[in-house]
């Protein structure tokens, strides 16, 4: 079942007009709840995350939050799902093409649900990660339907068989093409400062309390790219990637590094290669955040 406005509807009945400004203009803003043993997870911290985004560019939420939290809520329900993600957006609304605010529109708002699970591979073994110029605007705090230069970003990384986009401006790392980014340096943990360069992650939120909670030091401080390659851990932290460690960064291997030795035939050149593996403060957090979900590691 989808969320269509005030109804639940099948996905057949879900009809969203070419004049909808999020088609036009991506004229909107959305929310991705994770969801565990059937429950919307940080719930109250999405939903004024989404509060922050719709007044930011100025949509009027469609209902009371309150309403809005019983319609998530339903969703869920209805869609039976114990484990996995809910999408929700909700756009300007319809009217004729033409940049200002339109007068008398209604925001639309859907939402549905996906069973998705836990992303253990990548949260054990790590995954590797390129490097891109931030070309996204000044307001990454708000969660808006543009997604282009993430999208782009994304796609860059993708051909390039690496896990995720780390984007930086002018050399200072700011986030990556969909999760928040942590490097540990000598035991402290440093992330971007949570202003207009970075959507405020809620996992990312969650994360300082748990470390803080575990007496691990944290600086909301920005890191250069010299310092993301020189850290003896990074990781990323996004409500569906979770805490993911970052293994290599352009190619480089990230932190706890060892050579490896593979022997070749004798009088043939012996091959040395540089591996790496997930850091101590990385599972410490990802034990805790496991924790706190109450699933056990
Ligand atoms: C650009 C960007 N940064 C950070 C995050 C992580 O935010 P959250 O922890 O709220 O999922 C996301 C999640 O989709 C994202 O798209």
């Amino acid at each position: 079942m989808i969320l269509f406005n005030d109804r639940f509807v099948s996905k057949e009945e879900v009809h969203v007009s070419m004049d909808d400004r999020g088609y036009y203009f991506g004229d909107g803003i959305y929310e991705v709840f994770r969801i565990y043993n059937g429950i919307l997870f940080e719930k109250e911290a999405h939903l004024e995350r989404l509060t922050r985004s719709a007044e930011a560019v100025r949509i009027p939420l469609p209902c009371s939050l309150t309403e809005l939290e019983r319609r998530l809520e339903r969703l869920v329900a209805l869609n039976g799902i114990n484990e996995g993600t809910l999408y929700m957006q909700i756009t300007r609304g319809e009217a004729k093409r033409a940049h200002p605010f339109p007068e008398d529109t209604k925001p639309v708002l859907t939402g549905y649900c996906t069973e998705v699970t836990r992303p253990m591979k990548a949260m054990m073994e790590g995954i590797t990660a390129v490097t891109l110029p931030d070309i996204r605007w000044l307001r990454c705090d708000i969660k808006s339907l543009n997604l282009l230069p993430n999208i782009l970003a994304k796609q860059e990384a993708v051909e390039l068989g690496r896990g995720e986009a780390i984007l930086h401006r002018d050399g200072i790392v700011t986030e990556c093409s969909a999760s928040n980014i942590m490097i540990v340096k000598k035991g402290t943990i440093y992330t971007h400062p949570a202003n207009h360069y970075i959507l405020h992650g809620i996992t990312r939120a969650l994360i300082l309390k748990l470390a803080e909670e575990a007496s691990i030091k944290v600086m909301e401080q920005t890191f250069s790219l010299d310092e993301l390659y020189g850290a003896d851990e990074a990781f990323i932290c996004g409500t569906t990637v979770e805490i993911t460690p970052i293994i290599s960064v352009d190619g480089q291997p990230v932190g706890n590094q060892w050579d490896k030795l593979k022997l070749g035939e004798p009088g043939e050149t012996t091959e040395v290669a540089h591996v790496s593996q997930p850091g101590m403060i990385t599972r410490t957090l990802q034990t805790a955040l496991s924790r706190y979900i109450g699933i056990s590691n």
